[in-house]
């Protein structure tokens, strides 16, 4: 907390050190936050500056609108969680008494939820409160299987220990690998991911790579790596029969899921092995890193390891963030402040979880870095990919 103390006739502020002790009953968030203060040394002392009244108004209500954003995500998260935006699949509208007895809960609870969400604009309400979803509403709160489905990414907040793990990571510098992270960022990246390394991955990327989908008809070796919980290994090896897909991801809790996932099919398989201990000889035609090489702290390791497991005439399909090396470019992207977030929180985590990492971080490959890496390995070819219906990926066919 901030404490205030005088300079002059100018108010000044006081933060850091308050040695306080940490008061039995606090959450754990602010035990480590108490904690973290205590080790900052001696208070700062500042004048506080004059402001701008209408420009402090707006700057409070900017701010204050990142915590509706909380607040709303955390809703968006009991509602996925809960089946309502289920229950409410079909555009029918109904009242809170019809939803609550449609799912079972308590109407008391149902009611405060939908009027929060037609608040936020999520649900449509009617003056006779009936309730009902819109058919977007329904694509990207519902529908799991589409590009559209956003729900998925809503998990209802970090756990503190992953909170303390990243304010550690201020300080030593050090991350934390996707493994640590836990079971519930497994699940997380599935469900966000899910559409697009599954349908969108068989249906539009491999076609756009010349001549790939004729060679993996007609049998091709394939190695995923990095692939997370296996849906883009199942996706190819249902597709693609005559082809065998081998999936490397070193989280045990990704592996689980995997294995689970493509058990049954003889084509398929997964390893829990990173990216670095591919095989030494050339045998794959096709390798694939889906949403990986930023997350991977050694990037030029990974790269000259797909180099010498690839044929000749093989391809490394990279997918990564739409992103420039240049900031203000990136400004172009409405969703660029998330997209930090999500590197300090999961993607940066990983990038730096070793010592003397490449700590790439989520917008860490931009095209100039993607070929460096790839022309350092000994590849000879990079062609970047944009795809129309993907405003956040980039792909680079990667050839020897
Ligand atoms: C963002 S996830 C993407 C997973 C999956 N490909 C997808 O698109 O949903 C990144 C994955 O890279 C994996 N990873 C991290 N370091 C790696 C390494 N050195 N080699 C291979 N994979 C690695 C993580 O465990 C994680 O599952």
């Amino acid at each position: 907390m901030c404490g205030e103390a005088r300079s002059g006739t100018v108010p000044a502020r006081v933060v850091g050190t308050v040695d306080r002790p940490i008061r039995r009953g606090m959450d754990p968030v602010s035990v480590a936050a108490d904690r973290f203060q205590r080790r900052q040394g001696p208070p700062r002392v500042w004048p506080m500056r004059p402001v701008d009244t209408d420009l402090l108004k707006a700057y409070v209500l900017k701010v204050w609108r990142y915590k509706q954003g909380e607040v709303v995500s955390l809703m968006i998260h009991l509602g996925d969680r809960l089946g309502l935006y289920r229950a409410m699949a079909g555009g029918e509208e109904m009242t809170s008494d019809q939803l609550a007895e449609q799912t079972g809960y308590s109407e008391r609870w149902v009611r405060e939820w939908l009027l929060g969400q037609a608040a936020a604009g999520l649900v449509t309400r009617s003056p006779e409160a009936r309730y009902s979803l819109e058919a977007e509403a329904e694509r990207v709160l519902v529908e799991e299987n589409t590009l559209a489905f956003a729900a998925g990414a809503f998990i209802g907040g970090f756990h503190p220990d992953r909170i303390d793990e990243m304010a550690e990571a201020f300080r030593t510098g050090l991350g934390v690998t996707y493994e640590d992270m836990g079971l519930p960022v497994a699940r997380q990246m599935d469900r966000m991911n899910g559409p697009w390394v599954g349908d969108y991955l068989i249906t539009t990327v491999l076609p756009s790579l010349d001549g790939l989908v004729e060679k993996l008809e007609g049998g091709a070796e394939v190695a995923d790596v990095g692939c997370g919980g296996g849906i883009s290994v199942r996706a190819m090896a249902e597709r693609f029969p005559s082809s065998t897909v081998v999936g490397y991801e070193p989280s045990a809790h990704a592996v689980a899921r995997a294995q689970r996932r493509v058990g049954g099919l003889a084509n398929a398989s997964v390893r829990q092995a990173r990216g670095e201990e591919l095989p030494l000889d050339a045998r794959y035609d096709l390798v694939l890193t889906l949403d990986c090489m930023h997350d991977v702290p050694f990037p030029d390791r990974v790269a000259s390891a797909i180099r010498r497991c690839l044929k000749e005439d093989g391809v490394w399909l990279i997918k990564d963030m739409k992103c420039s090396d240049v900031f203000e470019e990136n400004l172009r992207n409405p969703m660029l402040a998330m997209q930090y977030g999500y590197s300090v929180s999961a993607c940066l985590l990983s990038a730096a979880s070793a010592e003397d990492a490449a700590a790439l971080g989520t917008l860490g490959l931009p095209p100039a870095v993607a070929e460096r890496i790839a022309r350092k390995a000994g590849f000879n070819s990079l062609r970047v990919i944009r795809l129309e219906d993907d405003p956040t990926h980039l792909y680079y066919e990667v050839r020897p």
